[in-house]
């Protein structure tokens, strides 16, 4: 496993998720990424827009082939993130929310976005790293408040560590990426609610969905899909 070669760097791009889709429909091999400068079209989960100005954020997409569950990709991606941040910038820790956002401080500080072709075998690691967006700079309607790594980290170095984290943690035993995960969690214990109910967070389950117990006292588990903290 190896990321970060061949390396495609677009300046202006519409999202860098879609040149590593192209790029995997074209036969790409495993370890090809994609980055930006800035995008048009960014692209974040449950279809929402991402955004960022340009050179202020890490914007990288890596293809990963062959598919194999046993990396619990939703996991140990956002872990890979954590370990990037907290290299690159020493005497931090952050946190990870289910389902594959990186928070630091109660903010968010990077998205991920996944998407994944079985019947090719292939799937497209999407990250979004805030480097050194101005609080003022972020977009008035996000949903969660975001924060940035800090000015002085160049997008070069996040995005060798970043290489670097993902060829560690894609390929680390499952059952350490679940250990990990279940340490970094920020919902464990804490009132969660989504499309359909609402309850205490109870961690992830061994396939990395999050479970949720209910008022009623009844185990939910969410697969995919949003949740979010009912108080601050
Ligand atoms: C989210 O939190 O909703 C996920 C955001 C993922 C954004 C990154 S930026 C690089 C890559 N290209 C995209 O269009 N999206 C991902």
């Amino acid at each position: 496993m190896s990321f970060g070669a061949p390396h495609r760097h677009y300046r202006l791009t519409d999202s860098t998720n879609t040149r590593a889709r192209e790029l995997a429909e074209a036969g790409a091999p495993h370890g090809t990424i994609a980055t930006a400068e800035e995008q048009t079209e960014g692209r974040g989960r449950q279809g929402r827009t991402w955004t960022a100005p340009p050179g202020k954020a890490l914007l990288y997409s890596a293809i990963l082939r062959p598919l194999d569950q046993r990396h619990l990709l939703p996991l140990s991606v956002p872990l890979a993130v954590c370990a990037t941040a907290e290299r690159l910038r020493a005497g931090i820790e952050c946190e990870v929310k289910w389902p594959n956002d990186v928070w630091l401080e109660g903010r968010k500080l990077a998205g991920v976005l996944i998407e994944a072709k079985p019947q090719d075998d292939w799937a497209v690691i999407g990250v979004g790293l805030n480097l050194a967006i101005e609080p003022h700079e972020f977009p008035p309607e996000l949903r969660h408040p975001a924060t940035s790594l800090g000015a002085g980290i160049s997008i070069e170095a996040a995005r060798r560590e970043l290489d670097a984290q993902l060829d560690r943690w894609v390929t680390e035993d499952p059952a350490r990426i679940l250990a990990e995960f279940r340490v970094r969690d920020t919902l464990r214990g804490r009132e969660v609610a989504w499309d359909g109910g609402s309850g205490v967070a109870d961690g992830v389950d061994d396939g990395g969905s999050l479970v949720v117990v209910t008022l009623d006292g009844d185990r939910v588990v969410l697969g995919a899909g949003e949740v979010n903290l009912t108080r601050a």
